[in-house]
């Protein structure tokens, strides 16, 4: 899948990087380059560097960089050829046709049509007379019309092939309905509607395409099929990648998100003007939707049922959550109910005030702790103030740490001053430990590289040789002559180096620049990353001849000493062997001394 390279550049070259990140987020000019908060991870001071220049961009924070492709990429949540696409509709540039494969991208748009339909299809039906019984059933539910309008919500026909006839009829082929995952295959090879008889929720991805279906059996239909059927990975849903709600929520959760078990937690909260809500769609909790999340809000908000299940949700969501520099809360749902059921009873007022109420982490981590020990006991009451100052000390808010140390002294009766220097000690032993990876990220010169190139462990020298060719050919494209001459792809030492020298050199032979557009598409946003911070880096900068032809004899050098290694490698019996004769000799030399 390639569009023309005349075409890649055209398109670039008409979104100047600087105006389409400025279209994101704010930038601050610093020298000949910008700065700005970085969108892709939480932070308070500025890392994340756009360099006109060349084009590139690079976040000294998480290491996510690139060019304006890989940037729209991140942002609108788009695969490559996705990203190219809309820059190219942007700028008014027209790609060509023919000259390259576009079927994955013509099977998604068939998907996405297929998807709309047929939730245009289920509404229909739904507000038609033969939906009756399942609109009463929703409206019953306390969902008003708009609000059913709002999300699109529809009815599957008690039938075995009403929407396979309608698609057909719209001229879809059934091959594109299976790849929608909207019609199944029976075991004879016959063809069958997958959602019959059951309430359905369309599932809108960020952009507002409808993704996927879920679809709810009526109370009392239960026995046919699950409570849910939902729609499995298509060419444009993977589950765990979205967030039910999240297209009406996105606009309006600046300050929090509120994350809900169900669906219909979601739509009643909705209704109720808690527009920031979303739900799982009945996964656990994932990476990419913490990733995604994090991108548009500073706080998240769990609410999880009261059971067994939904606390160890809650655990699980958390632990992934902490690395996203969210700060998360969690809300008890009192009496055990879901959000749908507790505002149908108490009205949005109370629910408003029990999710401003909602406690602190700290708070949840003293609650639960409190469950696990016997804090009547002298040693229970020990160990519970000692596990509860490190859950304090975690805190880096200080009012927050006064308070929690004052409330725990009044209910143990102990004395402040203790518990204070308690948690003071534990403090300080933190804090070294932050500042020590501090420094580690300083004196590595990009951060987060040893992730993005964990073979670095293996020749440190090496790889920082490596990195100079890579970052001087870069910069002075002219001396991939001497580079090819000197170097072998297969010299390189560490794989993502030498996938990288391979591009650079391919583009070169090809006779084009081996700018950074050419690697967004074969290598990860951390990858892209990294070449971009080598390309805009201090190394290469320099007497590049010389610094090149020294940095290619250390790759050699390794390459050769590593070989050697291999082939000298001892193996347990000589070692064991070795190990003998200096036991033996070492007797013989006691003999003769005494
Ligand atoms: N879910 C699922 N498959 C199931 C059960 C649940 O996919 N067999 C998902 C659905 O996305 C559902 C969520 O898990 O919305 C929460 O499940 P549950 O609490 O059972 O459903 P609710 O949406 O709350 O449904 P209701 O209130 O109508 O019972
Ligand atoms: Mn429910």
């Amino acid at each position: 899948m390639a569009i023309p390279e005349q075409v890649i550049q055209e398109i670039k070259y008409r979104n100047d990087i600087e105006n389409a990140i400025s279209n994101y987020i704010t930038l601050k000019r610093r020298g000949k380059n910008l700065v700005g908060l970085c969108p892709f991870h939480n932070e308070k001071t500025p890392s994340f560097t756009v360099y006109p220049e060349n084009g590139s961009f690079y976040c000294f924070g998480c290491g996510v960089g690139g060019d304006v492709f890989t940037f729209t990429k991140l942002i609108e949540n788009l695969d490559y050829i996705d990203a190219v696409k809309l820059l190219a509709e942007r700028s008014g540039v027209e790609i060509p046709q023919d000259g390259y494969d576009d079927s994955m991208h013509r099977l998604k748009n068939t998907v996405y049509e297929i998807n709309r339909e047929a939730g245009r299809f289920f509404h229909q039906y739904l507000m038609s007379p033969k939906g009756k019984t399942m609109l009463d059933y929703l409206l019953g539910r306390g969902l008003t019309v708009k609000t059913i309008r709002h999300f699109g919500l529809g009815a599957a026909p008690d039938s075995w092939d009403a929407l396979i006839k309608h698609l057909t009829a719209k001229g879809f082929s059934i091959a594109d309905m299976l790849q929608a995952n909207v019609i199944g295959q029976s075991s004879k090879g016959t063809f069958y509607d997958r959602f019959r008889n059951r309430v359905m929720f369309p599932i809108f991805n960020i952009r507002g395409n409808v993704v996927a279906f879920s679809g709810r059996v009526l109370p009392g239909d239960d026995k046919k099929g699950g409570k849910y059927v939902n729609t499995s990975d298509t060419p444009v849903y993977k589950k765990g990648e979205h967030l039910f709600g999240f297209n009406f929520a996105k606009a309006n959760c600046a300050e929090k998100i509120i994350l809900v078990e169900g669906n219909m937690d979601v739509i009643s909260l909705h209704q109720a003007g808690f527009t920031n809500v979303v739900a799982a769609l009945g996964t656990a909790f994932t990476d990419e939707q913490a990733k995604l999340i994090s991108r548009y809000t500073k706080e998240i908000v769990l609410i999880m049922d009261a059971d067994e299940a939904g606390q160890k949700a809650v655990r699980k969501a958390g632990e992934i959550l902490k690395n996203t520099g969210l700060e998360v809360r969690v809300v008890n749902i009192p009496d055990g109910k879901d959000p749908d059921e507790y505002i149908k009873k108490h009205g949005a007022a109370r629910f408003d005030a029990l999710i401003n109420g909602a406690l602190s982490e700290i708070e949840y981590k003293l609650s639960n702790l409190a469950k696990t020990i016997d804090v009547l006991s002298d040693s229970g009451k020990l160990q519970y103030l000692s596990k509860a100052a490190e859950i304090i000390a975690q805190s880096n808010d200080d009012i927050a740490r006064d308070l929690y140390i004052g409330r725990l002294c009044n209910n143990f009766d102990v004395s402040r001053t203790a518990l204070e220097s308690k948690v003071q000690k534990l403090r300080e032993g933190k804090q070294k430990a932050e500042r020590k990876k501090e420094i580690k990220a300083i004196i590595t010169p990009h951060y987060g590289k040893d992730d993005v190139n964990p073979e670095r462990r293996n020749s440190p020298r090496g790889t920082n040789a490596e990195e100079n060719v890579i970052a001087i050919l870069l910069q002075h494209p002219d001396l991939c002559d001497t580079a090819i001459k000197a170097l072998q792809e297969d010299d390189m030492l560490t794989s993502l180096n030498r996938r990288i020298y391979k591009k650079i050199i391919e583009c070169y032979v090809a006779g084009i620049a081996a700018d950074i557009s050419h690697f967004g598409e074969s290598f990860s946003p951390a990858e892209t990353g990294y070449i971009a911070s080598l390309l805009n880096g201090e190394k290469g900068s320099l007497n590049a001849q010389a610094v090149l032809s020294d940095s290619i004899q250390v790759i050699l050098q390794e390459k050769k000493a590593k070989n050697k290694a291999l082939s000298q490698d001892t193996t347990v019996d000589d070692w064991a062997d070795d190990l003998k004769r200096l036991i033996e000799n070492k007797q013989k030399g006691n003999k003769n001394n005494g």
